[in-house]
């Protein structure tokens, strides 16, 4: 292990202890998805953002095997409920055992398909469309600045959108990197700063997923 994974280990050991999901790692590993979910820490904070939020309905974007989806879950009141959208029916697959394993089956709708298609569904839905408290944007990074104009079309003022993997161990800035998933995260940065209906910043994180970092904003009245 890296230093920085030791150190995600000490702060996750003293904060929160053991993970409540760690056995969606071993089933995910085992049914061959890359072990890319969020670390343990930042999947916690997911969980305090939704309860500081008080979060009844979140979509997700990029399910894997449910792991952020679980966490998000954990934070939920009562009647919340969470739309995580995946366009890989086996991880779709996985992640379905893996929250039922849980008891979370039905907090967590998992839709397979490509998230562009499925997002514009829910604008006809009205038990989601201005009802969405909370986004997780984290699938295929060059669709991110599409999926933020469709989650801010379907939040609720005051809703917090979070967008994984923006830095990227500093691409970012490398002008010369024509790779779409960093030029994606470059232009959903861009839109975060220029849209009329958001607060945003964002935010460098070290630790067992190396040098990378997450963008935040507020969706605005
Ligand atoms: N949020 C998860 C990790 C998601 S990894 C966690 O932290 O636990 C990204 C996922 O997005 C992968 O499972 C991948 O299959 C999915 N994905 C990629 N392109 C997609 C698309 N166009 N629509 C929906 N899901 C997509
Ligand atoms: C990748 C995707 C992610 O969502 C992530 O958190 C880390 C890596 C990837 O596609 O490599
Ligand atoms: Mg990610």
């Amino acid at each position: 292990m890296t230093r920085d994974a030791d150190i995600d280990q000490f702060l996750q050991a003293n904060t929160f202890g053991d993970d409540p999901y760690g056995a969606f790692v071993e089933r995910s590993r085992a049914g061959g998805l890359p072990e890319i979910q969020v670390s343990a820490v930042f999947a916690r904070a997911l969980e305090l953002f939704v309860r500081l939020r008080r979060a009844q309905l979140i979509i997700e974007v990029g399910t894997l095997g449910g792991y952020s989806a679980a966490w998000m879950a954990r934070g939920l009141g009562d009647k919340g409920r969470i739309v995580t959208l995946e366009i890989d029916a086996h991880h779709a697959d996985v992640a379905r055992q893996n929250l039922d394993s849980v008891g979370l089956g039905e907090r967590v709708d998992v839709r397979v398909g490509a998230a562009l298609d499925l997002l514009p569904t829910m604008y006809d839905d009205p038990a989601i469309c201005g009802h969405v408290d909370l986004a997780f944007i984290d699938a295929d990074k060059e669709n991110n600045a599409n999926y933020l104009e469709h989650v801010v079309a379907l939040a609720r003022p005051g809703a917090l959108i979070i967008v994984d993997n923006v830095v990227r161990d500093g691409a970012i800035i490398d002008e010369n990197n024509s790779d779409p998933r960093v030029t994606g995260s470059r232009d959903v940065l861009k839109l975060l700063g220029q849209h009329p209906r958001l607060s945003s910043t964002a935010l460098q994180t070290v630790g067992t997923k190396g040098h990378d970092g997450f963008a935040m904003a507020i969706v605005d009245a």
